[in-house]
């Protein structure tokens, strides 16, 4: 028999072409297993729990620590990373050290100088309560959810996410793009018993932020200066994107985390249907490989460096998404995304297997401050090794 070479040709790229668009063949057990290994050469190096592991400079190998200081965003995702390490492999070795891990800090329930207490407290506490039924960690949330629901300002509907102090450009009430992330605390503080006007902070915040926080193409400015006392928006800014009107990848990816979370939580169509827009304007703007440059205003030069840590935040929260959307098509579409962007994670570009002590590589905490660029950062890895065990949940309802 002869074939036709064109046709062949075709049978080929149709058939890789299938297979690459099938979720079906990320090899997700390779991947889980990726993270227990690279934990397994990290765990025992870190070692002084004054500290906590943050990120790991371009061609180093092991973690930089930084000390658990209250005015550093980041200490709860190392131990949020060992509880879903334990959740994916049942290994108890990792719970062991998650608990270890998240006790150190129990003082920072009372921070009320920043709104970083959602992201410290909640990947720590949070995820030993839900995964590991730690119920002494409650009153703990509990306590984190007043102290962030203190910032709140009901003249503005924001919960103020800075102080004046420490940013001095803005003189007024500050809220960025990230503040959304906080509000899963005050939303589990109100159901698991605690004071309801923390669901209201919520839901108020997410509504303010959802009208003036965001342009008309759906991106998202990533610093806000409202009014203290008229909450009037004063200015419009960034802090981390290349510019103030600039689309800083890692922002629109907490607007996407951040809206899924609200619905989640609220079942408001509203927030679904603002969360999906927020998700395809994200998905719409993203490279061939997935990962955004740091920002999107600058993707266009292939010398800018890239931000892994925005690309497993939003496969995070594609995972959930597609759980959520009412029509098969989006519930395909949205899971298959967040698949593609898994697989591109763990591919060699962006694995660290064999090269550094985490999980992921390539992302950048803050370029236009001139640190963390191209670095491997805790908080990639913490929302990588979230987005695998929802993956894996998702796997085994089907
Ligand atoms: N929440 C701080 C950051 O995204 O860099």
């Amino acid at each position: 028999m002869r074939f036709n070479i064109s046709f062949l040709f075709l049978l080929i790229a149709f058939a890789s072409c299938t297979k690459s668009s099938n979720p079906s063949h990320i090899d997700l057990q390779k991947q889980i297993d990726d993270c227990e290994n690279q934990l397994k050469i990290a765990v025992p190096k870190l070692t002084d729990l004054t500290k906590h592991p943050r990120l790991i400079d371009k061609d180093k190998k092991e973690w930089k620590e930084v000390t658990n200081d209250k005015l550093i965003w980041t200490s709860g995702f190392y131990p949020g990373v060992l509880w879903y390490a334990y959740d994916i492999t049942g290994n108890e070795r990792w719970k062991n050290e998650a608990i270890k891990r998240t006790e150190v800090f129990e003082d920072f329930q009372n921070i009320k100088e920043h709104h970083d207490i959602g992201f410290m407290m909640f990947p720590a506490y949070g995820n030993g309560y839900k995964i590991s039924g730690k119920k002494e960690y409650k009153d703990i949330l509990l306590n984190s959810a007043a102290s962030l629901a203190s910032r709140f300002n009901p003249n503005v509907g924001t919960i103020k996410s800075w102080s004046n102090k420490m940013h001095p450009r803005w003189k007024q009430h500050i809220t960025i793009i990230d503040n959304m992330l906080n509000l899963e605390l005050l939303f589990w503080a109100a159901k698991n018993g605690g004071d309801q006007k923390y669901y209201d902070i919520a839901v108020r915040h997410a509504e303010t932020t959802m009208k003036n926080h965001f342009r008309k193409d759906l991106t998202s400015w990533h610093v806000l200066e409202y009014d203290s006392i008229n909450g009037n928006v004063l200015n419009r800014h960034t802090k981390q994107g290349f510019a103030d009107d600039s689309r800083w990848s890692r922002g629109q990816a907490w607007g996407v985390y951040g809206y899924t979370m609200v619905y989640k939580e609220t079942k408001d169509k509203k927030y679904l249907d603002f969360a999906k827009k927020l998700a395809d304007t994200y998905l719409s703007l993203l490279p061939h490989d997935m990962v955004p440059a740091w920002d999107f205003d600058v993707q266009s030069n292939p010398k800018e460096e890239k931000d892994a840590s925005a690309a497993a935040i939003v496969a995070s929260s594609l995972m959930d998404l597609s759980t959520f959307v009412d029509s098969e098509t989006d519930q395909e579409r949205y899971f298959n995304a967040g698949v593609e962007i898994l697989k591109s994670l763990g591919s060699e570009k962006y694995s660290a297997v064999g090269k550094a002590d985490s999980f992921l590589l390539h992302s950048t905490g803050a370029k236009s401050l001139g640190h963390e660029i191209d670095v491997a950062l805790i908080y990639a890895d913490y929302y990588y090794i979230e987005a695998l065990s929802r993956l894996q949940k998702l796997q085994s309802k089907k």
